[in-house]
């Protein structure tokens, strides 16, 4: 139990294990399709802003991770806890502050 923990705190520090590879590449196709219909197939933005690690410099990751997980009530960003879940979340955030790259 003690070793479980303590490996899910490797890596940036934070608590959250990433998604398995199969669902990492889900995420990014469906952020690609989904959230590119608004943001931009390249997430330079659309009818939804910019996602790009230059436009996102001053937002925080728990921000952007309430953002993606509530939406943003009165706004066209819809809430997506139904399909993607905190650590999902989490994961998402840190591809768009570091660039998204696919998935191999
Ligand atoms: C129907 C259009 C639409 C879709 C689909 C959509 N968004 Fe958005 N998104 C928006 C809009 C519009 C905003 C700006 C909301 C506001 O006015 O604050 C936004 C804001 C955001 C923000 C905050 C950006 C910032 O700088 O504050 C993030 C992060 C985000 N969206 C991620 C996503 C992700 C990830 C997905 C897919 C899982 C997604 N969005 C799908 C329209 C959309």
């Amino acid at each position: 139990m003690a070793a479980l923990f303590s490996a899910l705190l490797v890596g940036d520090g934070s608590a959250w294990a990433d998604p398995p590879p199969d669902r990492k590449r889900e995420l990014i196709y469906q952020l690609r399709h989904d959230c590119g219909s608004c943001h931009g197939m390249t997430l330079k933005g659309g009818l939804g802003p910019s996602l790009l690690p230059t436009a996102l410099v001053d937002r925080d990751k728990e921000y952007l991770q309430e953002v993606i997980l509530s939406g943003v009530p009165g706004r066209p960003m819809p809430p997506w806890r139904f399909e993607i879940s905190e650590t999902e979340a989490a994961w998402l955030v840190r591809q768009l502050k570091e660039g998204v790259e696919d998935v191999q």
